[in-house]
């Protein structure tokens, strides 16, 4: 079995398994990567990274139009289901079967509060075990010793940000992928603002270059099928 991988700018991933659309991040309304809109993309389920507006994004909107159910953090899951969506909360470290796969938290070292300013609990990467593969979503993290732990779930795809400024930058998502060693590495979070802007090319070819992993650059609307 397979899945595939759509990029939509930024952060914003669309994955489509065998029997469900999960879209991670939706970021599209006020992204000018975004190649889709908040008004086209039909998920079951929402994966919220951390309640940052550049993460958030959309996903109410969204849920409550097409019903889809947000998995994040408690805090995130609280607020927004206060709101009338439809949520499942978790946390850092803890896992769950959802009829789709498994989906596991992760450490991010980042911030996580609401464009309200409301706090948004700590905010997360996913481990998403779908159709036989792993796949790894980092969310907006700084470089972590932690990525080794991850590493041994035999990542297939991972998806880490590039950006430098809010995350890692390029140096350290060479070094990231030293500690996951995915066999897919697919570059996130770069160019959407002039303080995130980098050469994608060029960090791919260090990937290349210093590790086993196959980068991937993907154009917004562009899948890359694992
Ligand atoms: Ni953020
Ligand atoms: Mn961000």
């Amino acid at each position: 079995m397979s899945v595939q991988i759509t990029y939509h700018g930024h952060a914003c991933f669309t994955i489509q398994t065998a029997t469900a659309n999960l879209l991670i991040d939706p970021f599209l309304t006020g992204n000018a990567m975004a190649d889709v809109t908040a008004a086209q993309v039909k998920p079951d389920y929402i994966l919220v990274t951390h309640a940052h507006g550049d993460h958030l994004g959309d996903a109410l909107p969204i849920a409550k139009r097409t019903g889809a159910t947000i998995i994040s953090n408690n805090e995130i899951h609280n607020y927004l289901s206060k709101q009338g969506a439809k949520t499942h909360g978790m946390h850092i470290g803890g896992a769950h079967v959802f009829p789709f796969g498994k989906v596991k938290l992760t450490i991010a070292h980042h911030g996580s509060a609401f464009p309200d300013g409301t706090y948004g609990g700590a905010p997360c990467g996913f481990l998403l075990w779908l159709e036989g593969k792993v796949l790894y979503h980092a969310g907006d993290t700084a470089l972590t010793y932690d990525m080794t732990l991850y590493g041994a779930e035999g990542i297939d795809v991972a998806m880490l940000p590039i950006g430098d400024n809010f995350t890692m930058g390029p140096e350290d998502a060479v070094k990231a992928v030293g500690f996951l060693q995915p066999k897919t590495v697919i570059l996130m979070h770069y160019n959407t603002f002039g303080v995130i802007a980098q050469d994608a090319q060029a960090v791919a070819a260090e990937i290349k270059a210093k590790t086993k992993a196959e980068p991937v650059i993907l154009k917004p609307g562009e899948t890359l099928v694992a």
